[in-house]
Order: structure tokens, then C-alpha cells, then sequence
């Protein structure tokens, strides 16, 4: 056999930088504050990224209806709107980062983020692999949650997903290395913090939300350690609300079972790590009309961010059917950053004006395609829908 020794010993210097800055990231989560206390704030500043592709034609849709709901607020001066320009994926290419610099710090100084859907490189599509600007966001601003919930009323379904959205195989997916021309590694990272805090925040939520049952999703049975802790520590945080179910599940099963009709109804909160997470997500927005139809929230302790839960669509600007691209991920999200920063009864009405347009009336609806409604006239839908509920 080859000696290996100059490739070892150049993956374990690598591997050790790796282990160095996690173990950094443990002590800043230890040492967090509490949530922010948007109420307690002057001026709610929220900024604006159009995204690429398809982003800035839904994100505007989104942020003008946004505005309308919180004119009054502007005009007090309690809410600020801010555009920030530059997260686009040629700005990103020629500064040869995820997130350039000027923008990461007109990110950090606004407290919530609407953000269009960016277009994510990766190894062999011919533009330089740098890492995606959604993960580089949530590591940056260290928006651990991404809750993300579905709906379809009619059949009962009424499901919201928890992932980690930091760790797992996220944390570190551009770190790993070819150790010889033969071997490839990647690493997937659990924290016994990281773990307690979207525990704590889903079990949080269904306390708040009258829901009984919390399911968490795995591969402990083959991911021993990292699953294997996240379980543990899901369990542990579990205990401190005996009246919620808590249930285990693989994600392959689960998969499987949120296909049969008679089962998935049951299912209420789904608790995973991070990939499961974002694999699962958009199998479940699939039964509600598509991933075209979800938006999520990334909440952080400091900052947190609204967004679609789907990628930029390059193909559908590609065909011209860009200005078709379906609103209602983004207003989905807006109804969240409602409901986050305190407005919870705007957020309901929000709610309820998409439900309507989406699910009863219908009078538009969205296909993608020029035989369905534009994305400006479903917004303008939506807006008139909100003056009647
Ligand atoms: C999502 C997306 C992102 C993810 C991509 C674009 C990096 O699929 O928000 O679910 O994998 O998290
Ligand atoms: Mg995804």
C-alpha cells in the first residue's frame, strides 16, 4: 500500500481548523441572549434582497404587499423598509463569495430580512463552487430554526416543520476535502446547543399552539452519533412538556408515510436535523400545491429571515415565463415576519386573504405558464381579498 502520510497529515491540519471553528461556534451559543424583543425596539428595520432569478419578480410582489400592511407603522416611523442590493449571483461570483462583505453588513444592520430565492452553484455547472448565499445567511446570522409549515385544509393536513438549520450537514458543506485523488470527505456536525435550541423552540410553539404531538425525524439508526445526540437531546427538552406526544421516526419511513393518506393527517410537528429537514420540506409542500406555495421563517436569537422554501427557477426566466412565477412562497413568508415581529393579527388577516384566494374563491390562479395569472395580478388578488376580511 501507498504511504499516505503528506495527504493524512494535510487532512487532519484541515480537519482540525474544521473542529477549531465549530468548537468557537459552541461557545458563542452558550453564550447568547435572549430573543429580541421587537416591541422593546424604536425602529424595526427590514431589508429587501430581490435574489436571482425569479427573487426580485416575487420578492417585490411580496414586499409591496408588505408595505401596504404596515403603512401605518412606516408612516410612525416604527417600521423602516430598506433595499439591499447586491446579493445577486454575478455580484457574488466576482467578489468569490457567498455573501459580499457591503452586503453582509447592510444584513446586520437590519433586524428582519426578506429575501428572494438566490441561485446556489455546485461542482461541474461551470460557475465557480462558492458556497450557497441561503446557508452562508443563516450561518451568518446564525438562524438556527427554519419552520416551515403546510397546508391542506381539506384533507386535514396541517403540518409544521422544525429543522436545524444550522448544523448537520450544512455546517460545514464546503469545508470538505479530496484527501487523495481517490477519497472524498464531508462532515456533518451535531451540537448538544444547537440541538436544545430548535427543541426548545418547537416544543415552545406546540405548548403555544394547543399542538399534541411532536415527531422526530432521524437516521439514528445509521447516523449514530450526531442523529443519535440529536435524538438524546430532543428527548431531554421532550421531558419538559409531558403533555406533548413525542414520536421517532426514520426519515425514509417518513417519507413514505406522509404519502398515505390515512397516516399523515396525524402528523403535526416534525422535529429534524437539517437535511432531513430540507428534503422533507419540500416532499410536504408538494401536497399543498407545490414548493411554488411555501415560505419559511430562520429565526435567530438577533436577527431573522423570510424567505420561499424553493430555488430561483432559472429555467422558468430561461422560457420567459418569469413574470407567471407563483407570489405566494413569499407571502406565505411575509405572513410569518408578521406574526414574528408581533403583528399577529395582521399576519392572520394576511393568512386568511391567501387562504381564500388560494383554496376557496380562486378567482386567479398561478401555473407558471401564460395561461394562468401573472404574479403582479395575484398580488394585486391578494391585496383586494385583504380588504374584505
Ligand atoms: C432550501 C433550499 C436551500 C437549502 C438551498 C438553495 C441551498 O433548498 O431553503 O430548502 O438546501 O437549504
Ligand atoms: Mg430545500
Amino acid at each position: 500500500m501507498e504511504n499516505y502520510k503528506e495527504q493524512l497529515d494535510l487532512a487532519c491540519e484541515k480537519f482540525r481548523k474544521i473542529l477549531e471553528k465549530q468548537l468557537v461556534r459552541v461557545e458563542d451559543m452558550k453564550s447568547q441572549g435572549d430573543f429580541t424583543d421587537y416591541g422593546a425596539i424604536d425602529t424595526i428595520k427590514i431589508g429587501v434582497c430581490g435574489g436571482d432569478g425569479i427573487g426580485p419578480i416575487i420578492t417585490k410582489e411580496a414586499a409591496r404587499v408588505l408595505e401596504y400592511m404596515l403603512s401605518d407603522l412606516v408612516e410612525s416611523g416604527k417600521v423602516e423598509f430598506k433595499t439591499i442590493e447586491g446579493l445577486t449571483i454575478e455580484n457574488r461570483i466576482a467578489c468569490g463569495k457567498a455573501i459580499p462583505d457591503d452586503v453582509m453588513a447592510e444584513l446586520k444592520a437590519c433586524d428582519i430580512i426578506l429575501k428572494g430565492p438566490t441561485t446556489t452553484p455546485q461542482k461541474g455547472d461551470g460557475m465557480p463552487n462558492i458556497e450557497s448565499a441561503n446557508v452562508a445567511m443563516r450561518k451568518a446570522l446564525d438562524l438556527f430554526a427554519n419552520i416551515r409549515p403546510v397546508k391542506v385544509p381539506e384533507e386535514g393536513i396541517n403540518w409544521c416543520i422544525f429543522r436545524e438549520n444550522t448544523e448537520g450537514g450544512y455546517a460545514v458543506g464546503s469545508s470538505g476535502f479530496n484527501v487523495t485523488d481517490d477519497l472524498a470527505v464531508d462532515f456533518t456536525i451535531t451540537t448538544k446547543q444547537g440541538s436544545d435550541r430548535i427543541a426548545r423552540l418547537a416544543y415552545d410553539y406546540a405548548r403555544k399552539n394547543g399542538r399534541t404531538r411532536v415527531s422526530l425525524v432521524t437516521k439514528a439508526n445509521v447516523i449514530k452519533t450526531t442523529d443519535g445526540n440529536f435524538l438524546e437531546d430532543c428527548h431531554k427538552v421532550a421531558e419538559l412538556y409531558p403533555e406533548i406526544t413525542t414520536d421517532e421516526w426514520y426519515a425514509d419511513i417518513m417519507t413514505a408515510k406522509l404519502v398515505d393518506k390515512k397516516r399523515r393527517r396525524d402528523f403535526q410537528i416534525l422535529l429534524l436535523p437539517n437535511l432531513y429537514g430540507d428534503i422533507i420540506s419540500d416532499e410536504a409542500a408538494e401536497f399543498q400545491g407545490g414548493v411554488g406555495t411555501a415560505g419559511c421563517a430562520n429565526i435567530g436569537k438577533k436577527y431573522a429571515m423570510f424567505e420561499a422554501i424553493h430555488g430561483s427557477a432559472p429555467r422558468m426566466v430561461r422560457e420567459g415565463r418569469a413574470i407567471y412565477a407563483d407570489p405566494c412562497s413569499m407571502l406565505r413568508a411575509v405572513v410569518m415576519l408578521l406574526s414574528h415581529i408581533g403583528y399577529q393579527d395582521r399576519a392572520d388577516r394576511l393568512e386568511r386573504a391567501l387562504d381564500i384566494c388560494s383554496f376557496e374563491e380562486k378567482r386567479l390562479t398561478i401555473t407558471g405558464r401564460p395561461d394562468g395569472a401573472t404574479c403582479a395580478d395575484f398580488a394585486n388578488y391578494v391585496m383586494e381579498t385583504l380588504e374584505k376580511v
